[in-house]
């Protein structure tokens, strides 16, 4: 066996102190590495694409990037007070909180997670409604919020549902179409508000959907809760998104009601983004995802970056080198051979892994997904694809990033942007090359301005802030 190592920049990039792998791994692992590499060229023709499909959706409805308004006009002054629930579908688990603000940037959360079984995903709406109308019920039977239910007084709710939905009203919207893996028939093109509220309707459930939130809009609003000067709201986690404070005078699509405002905060759904295939440098491994996906062609740009798909990413690349017999001495196992059998998880722990045998990639590859026996050579190897995968993920993000800066004209001053999302949350150095891509966009004295905050389970959150927004407006209107 040739021991060799990767060229200096495959090891900066990498941080793969030396290579113990054969020489023809070592051109395997270089030509992956081009394939997964954003160089600063690329990443700028994407942000020059991004402003133009940003500027396409804020024209006109249909756009590809479909720039959302989200009926949310104002800022949290951090003073707002009361008691709401809130409802978060849309990543892995349901959840169901009940959110007490105090004021003065200060809450207090009770919570309960429900997992959602793989088949009420494709099942029928009406199914999946009555699901969550009866894990509302439960949160509400065992922690009784406020001790309200008791005497039936109705509680309020902000719904998150994280998909693309055509807003038509803070509590009104019709979902566009399905991503993430959802599927469920009888549900485009309706009004998601009223089948829900409808569960709990036909279940005796005394509760209002006050508001109908993206989880990208309600992380923006949890975070200027806390800090008012926030302009961004990001999800890097199952799926990806993007939502930021637009000028009214810039939605040009907007058709308006009577209201006055100034802002309004737009749900990007740039998740969509290029699928004309123009700029996104697809790999045949994220060609392969897409084609067994169930909306192919769709959500290219999430397929690339968020933590549903880059397992499924990083199994492909691994698959394709165990045919090339270039690992694992061309053995592979059950579960690698299995769509979806290489969890997303899985690298996180694999790019943490600073032991010198790489014990903790042997133990995934060898214990977990039972592969029979690999060298360090090997491990490196997936170490690195993993590492290439994750890096590309932060780049394009940044890209998306980058492009909304230019677009709001905000690169001369201070932004603070909250991220939420297990790939930005757990993927090891996420933020760092997340930094590195926009200093080689912009260059250090506009990346040093630029600040992200995790803004942890903040959706949910911002979705009952709204709620109480809403709730205010409308018992104003209609005492
Ligand atoms: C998907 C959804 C979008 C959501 C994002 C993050 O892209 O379409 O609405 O914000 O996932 O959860």
């Amino acid at each position: 066996m040739v021991k060799s190592s990767l060229s200096d920049q495959t090891i900066e990039a990498f941080n793969i102190p030396e290579f113990k792998g054969t020489l023809e791994q070592q051109q395997a692992i270089k030509e992956l590495y081009k394939q997964f590499t954003i160089t600063t060229e690329r990443a700028r023709i994407i942000v020059n694409q991004f402003i133009k499909e940003m500027r396409k959706g804020l024209d006109h409805e249909g756009a590809t990037v479909a720039m959302i308004p989200s009926f949310v006009t104002g800022r949290p002054t951090g003073n707002e007070k009361g008691k709401y629930l809130a409802l978060d579908l849309g990543g892995t688990n349901l959840r169901v909180c009940e959110f007490e603000l105090k004021g003065d940037g200060e809450f207090a959360v009770r919570q309960q997670k429900y997992i959602i079984a793989e088949e009420y995903k494709t099942d029928e709406m009406r199914q999946l409604c009555d699901f969550i109308a009866d894990c509302v019920d439960n949160f509400i039977t065992e922690h009784d919020p406020s001790g309200r239910n008791n005497g039936n007084e109705q509680l309020q709710l902000g719904f998150t549902f994280s998909f693309p939905v055509n807003q038509t009203a803070i509590n009104r919207g019709t979902l566009m179409h399905w991503t993430k893996g959802f599927n469920c028939s009888g549900a485009i093109n309706k009004d998601v508000v009223i089948m829900l509220q409808d569960s709990f309707l036909r279940k005796n459930i005394h509760v209002n959907i006050a508001a109908l939130v993206n989880d990208t809009v309600g992380t923006l609003m949890a975070n200027a809760y806390r800090y008012p000067e926030t302009t961004m709201g990001i999800i890097l986690g199952t799926g990806t998104n993007a939502a930021y404070y637009e000028k009214l005078e810039n939605i040009k699509k907007w058709n308006g009601n009577e209201e006055v405002f100034e802002e309004m905060i737009v749900n990007m759904e740039w998740g969509a983004f290029d699928r004309e295939r123009c700029v996104l440098p697809l790999t045949i491994y994220d060609n392969k995802l897409d084609r067994e996906s169930i909306n192919p062609h769709e959500q290219l740009f999430e397929k690339m970056m968020s933590g549903m798909y880059l397992g499924e990413i990083a199994r492909n690349a691994i698959l394709h080198l165990v045919d090339s017999r270039l690992l694992f001495e061309g053995e592979s196992a059950y579960d690698l051979n299995r769509q979806w059998g290489f969890e997303t998880s899985y690298m996180s722990i694999i790019i943490g892994d600073n032991t010198d045998d790489l014990e903790e990639v042997r133990h995934i590859l060898e214990e977990v997904l039972q592969i029979p026996s690999t060298t360090l050579g090997d491990r490196q190897m997936v170490q690195s694809i993993c590492l290439a995968i994750g890096r590309r993920s932060a780049y394009l993000a940044t890209c998306g990033i980058a492009g909304v800066l230019s677009h709001t004209g905000k690169l001369e001053q201070d932004s603070l942007i909250a991220i939420d999302g297990s790939v930005y949350e757990f993927f090891p150095n996420f933020e760092h090359h997340m930094k590195q891509a926009l200093g080689e966009i912009f260059g250090n004295d506009i990346t040093k301005r630029v600040k992200f905050n995790l803004a942890r389970d903040g959706s949910g959150f911002g979705a009952a802030m709204i709620a109480m927004m809403a709730h205010k407006v409308a018992l104003a209107k209609n005492p």
